[in-house]
């Protein structure tokens, strides 16, 4: 089976997600890459498309060892019929747990027929000189394991008269899913130093919900912060900050046992 076109469709606040998914497009050598991101608010509201032929490429990080949430309604908009898809999800060296699993059966439930899945290591959202999660990663030997993930899929695909043929994959995990709890986290955000502070507005344009406002001051709406990190690690002046003591007693805990490397794992 050849293919020429190849869809990329991610939710990737802070950028590693996007960056996987695009050495495996590399590996794949397609001639015709189409990115569909999904990380901004108005992916929720674009009317929804049908996913035909092409193989597509569909990635999430891992939140809480699950797909986010937020995630999960603007997926919903890319339906399929039977067409190939490949399941990636990036984590921050602590564990995937259930979110390739889970990314992989909703896939099957809109229509995907999931031919491949990997989990790759991503810096933490989290991560910062106190707490070195995973700093730098995906590094030159992620992005390579992921080229050669892309080469295995294109081999994969050329070795097929049509998909029907395609053996599926079934990546590991647990159903019931790993229990999401949210409750010492629901009213906490990321917030802004003032004084470090121009007002240049980037930290709004990038939120993912759409929970930043810039009036007098930066405000932000710490129900709807799903604290991906993405104006923190994207403020240019170092103003925007997650400085909260419960999260960063999860974070420095996270970062002080989790420091051995892991390594990207593929099922195909
Ligand atoms: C709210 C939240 C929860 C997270 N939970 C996990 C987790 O359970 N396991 C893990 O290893 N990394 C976890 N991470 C880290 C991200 O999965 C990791 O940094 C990923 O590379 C971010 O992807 P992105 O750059 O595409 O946004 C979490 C990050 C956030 C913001
Ligand atoms: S990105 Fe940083 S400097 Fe710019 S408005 Fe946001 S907090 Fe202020
Ligand atoms: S305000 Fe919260 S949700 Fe928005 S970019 Fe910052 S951390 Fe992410």
């Amino acid at each position: 089976m050849d293919f020429e076109i190849v869809k990329l469709a991610y939710f990737s606040p802070t950028g590693t997600t996007r960056q996987i998914l695009k050495a495996v497009t590399e590996g794949l050598g397609a001639a015709n890459v189409e990115h569909i991101d999904l990380t901004l608010p108005q992916a929720e509201t674009q009317a929804p498309t049908e996913i035909r032929d092409e193989l597509i490429l569909l990635g999430v990080p891992v939140y809480e060892g699950r797909v986010p949430t937020t995630a999960i309604p603007r997926l919903s908009q890319l339906k399929a019929d039977k067409t190939p898809a490949v399941i990636v999800v990036v984590y921050g060296n602590r564990n995937f747990d259930d979110a390739l699993l889970e990314f992989h059966d909703f896939a099957k439930e809109l229509g995907y027929l999931p031919i491949a899945c990997g989990a790759f290591i991503g810096e933490h959202s989290f991560a910062n000189e106190d707490r070195p999660l995973a700093i730098g990663r995906p590094d030159a030997d992620d992005l390579k394991a992921a080229q050669e993930f892309g080469a295995q899929i294109r081999a994969k695909m050329n070795g097929l008269d049509s998909i029907n043929e395609a053996s599926l994959i079934k990546p590991p995990g647990n159903k019931p899913y790993r229990e999401i709890d949210r409750s010492g986290l629901a009213d906490r955000s990321a917030v802004t130093k003032d004084e470090d502070c121009t007002l240049c507005g980037d930290c709004a344009l990038l939120c993912p919900v759409g929970a930043i406002t810039i009036e007098d001051t930066v405000k932000t709406d710490n129900m709807a912060c799903i604290l991906c990190n993405a104006c923190v690690k994207n403020c240019p002046t170092g103003a925007r900050v997650v400085d909260d003591p419960m999260i960063n007693k999860i974070a420095n805990w996270v970062s002080r046992n989790f420091q051995a490397r892991r390594e990207p794992q593929t099922f195909l």
